[in-house]
């Protein structure tokens, strides 16, 4: 584990990009560049500081999603960055290597600023992750993967028209890997590693291979599951992550896809969401001959399965039109304090009849139950943010440490931009 200190600029600018190859700029914002941001990295051990700088005109915040971190470092909407203003949060990174991203926060238009273009991944490597035989040369043959829909007007903007009949926010008809419309990635290894991080802000996605295959699913949000998956689907909310190996042939062609989305509201309600869409993802070229990557190992890390048993408080939470437990988020109002070094189980309920999903600030959870089932193979290591169906309840268990500040809350949301905007989103502070 890293002993260093790893220091980032970030600046957050509007940009200009030609999208669709046909002359039309749209206009964006992104870190450092047009669109989107560096991935930042850093392992388990390591003092992290970045400044932030703000170039745009208007305040922002930068959250670190999925990591175990200060209150006030966390980038939620309690530390606006004014406009030519710098903000330079430090922490120590605590936590398994895992995949996970950064994205503004500002209350009321984190919508807009995400689908605008500013949104980054965050790798956190540690000596576990590194002593496995898995794929790491980054670029290579560990790719990140970022999931975006968008709409274009006709003179080429981005579109925010929401489907109101769904009412979960913006559906695009265009996909966006990393910034790109229509990505192939040539592959020249036998083995690739893909770390997919749905960052769209309403839309659910589906992956899965052209012809079926299946591939290794080997971790979710917060880092390597216990055992690998062989599956051939993977289905992401806005927010979640996956990594998954796929094995390919020399000089072939094969397309990662996504498929309908099984959003499980029923037929008509699934279809107004977005669960009758299929999108090509990004296609993989593999090249005559391929370096050799070793087998992907069945057992990944281990996990210490929290116990219910030892949990102090079970919480129950409800969202339901644009709010949680009937309350809609108020910027002045701590909906629960939480004992630092206590385990909770958190009960979630969407009782719409539309998506929504739950994610945590701050913690990493495990997954109980699903509708009273077992969870399966994707939710079986740990989690920062849940899918959602309607009337299903999911049954979590978390665990507070480290981190304890009466005054500065963490935030739990419906990570589907558009609904925690409208207050489906409420704070917690631990002490
Ligand atoms: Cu990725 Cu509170 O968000
Ligand atoms: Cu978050
Ligand atoms: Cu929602």
């Amino acid at each position: 584990d890293g002993q260093g200190r790893r220091v980032f600029d970030l600046l957050a600018r509007e940009g200009r990009r030609d999208f669709r190859g046909d002359g039309r700029l749209t206009r964006t914002a992104g870190f450092d560049g047009d669109f989107l941001g560096p991935t930042l990295r850093a392992g388990r051990g390591e003092r992290v500081v970045v400044n932030v700088v703000n170039r745009l005109a208007e305040a922002t915040s930068v959250h670190w999603h999925g990591m175990h971190l200060p209150a006030r470092m966390d980038g939620g909407p309690h530390q606006p960055i004014r406009p030519g203003a710098t903000w330079s949060p430090t922490w120590t990174v605590d936590q398994p290597a895992a995949t996970l991203w950064y994205h503004p926060h500002p209350h009321g238009a984190t919508e807009e600023h995400v689908y605008r273009g500013l949104a980054g991944m965050f790798i956190v490597d540690d000596d576990r992750e590194a002593a496995l035989p898995l794929p790491r040369r980054y670029g290579v043959d560990d790719v990140p993967v970022i999931v975006q829909d968008r709409n274009f007007s006709r003179s080429g903007q981005f579109k925010k028209t929401r489907n109101m009949i769904a009412g979960i926010g913006v559906l695009g008809d265009t996909l966006l890997v990393n910034g790109t419309v229509g990505p192939y990635l040539d592959v020249t290894t036998e083995r690739v590693r893909l770390r997919l991080l749905n960052g769209s802000t309403a839309r659910a996605y589906d992956f899965g291979l052209s012809d079926g295959r299946p591939f290794a699913l080997i971790g979710s949000d917060g880092g390597l599951l216990p055992r690998t998956a062989r599956v051939d689907r993977v289905q992401l909310s806005p927010g979640e992550r996956a990594e998954i190996v796929v094995d390919v042939r020399p000089g072939e062609r094969v397309t990662l896809r996504s498929f309908p989305p099984d959003l499980g509201a029923g037929a008509l309600a699934d279809r107004f969401a977005g669960g009758a869409d299929r999108f090509d993802v990004l296609q993989l070229r593999a090249a005559g001959t391929l370096a050799a990557s070793p087998p992907v190992p069945d057992t990944l890390v281990p996990l210490d399965r929290l116990d219910p048993a030892s949990a102090g408080q079970t919480r129950r939470f409800t969202l339901a039109g644009r709010a949680i437990n009937g309350r809609s988020m108020r910027m002045d109002r701590i909906d629960f304090a939480a004992t630092r070094d206590t385990t909770e189980v958190w009960e979630v309920v969407n009782s719409d009849g539309a998506p929504h999903n739950f994610h945590v600030h701050d913690v990493q959870f495990q997954v109980l139950s699903v509708g009273g089932q077992a969870p399966p193979p994707a939710l079986g290591g740990w989690k920062d943010t849940v899918y959602l169906a309607p009337q299903r309840p999911v049954r979590l268990i978390l665990r507070l440490t480290d981190h304890s500040d009466p005054n500065v809350p963490y935030m739990f949301h419906c990570h589907l931009l558009y609904h925690e905007d409208a207050g489906m989103m409420g704070q917690f502070v631990v002490v």
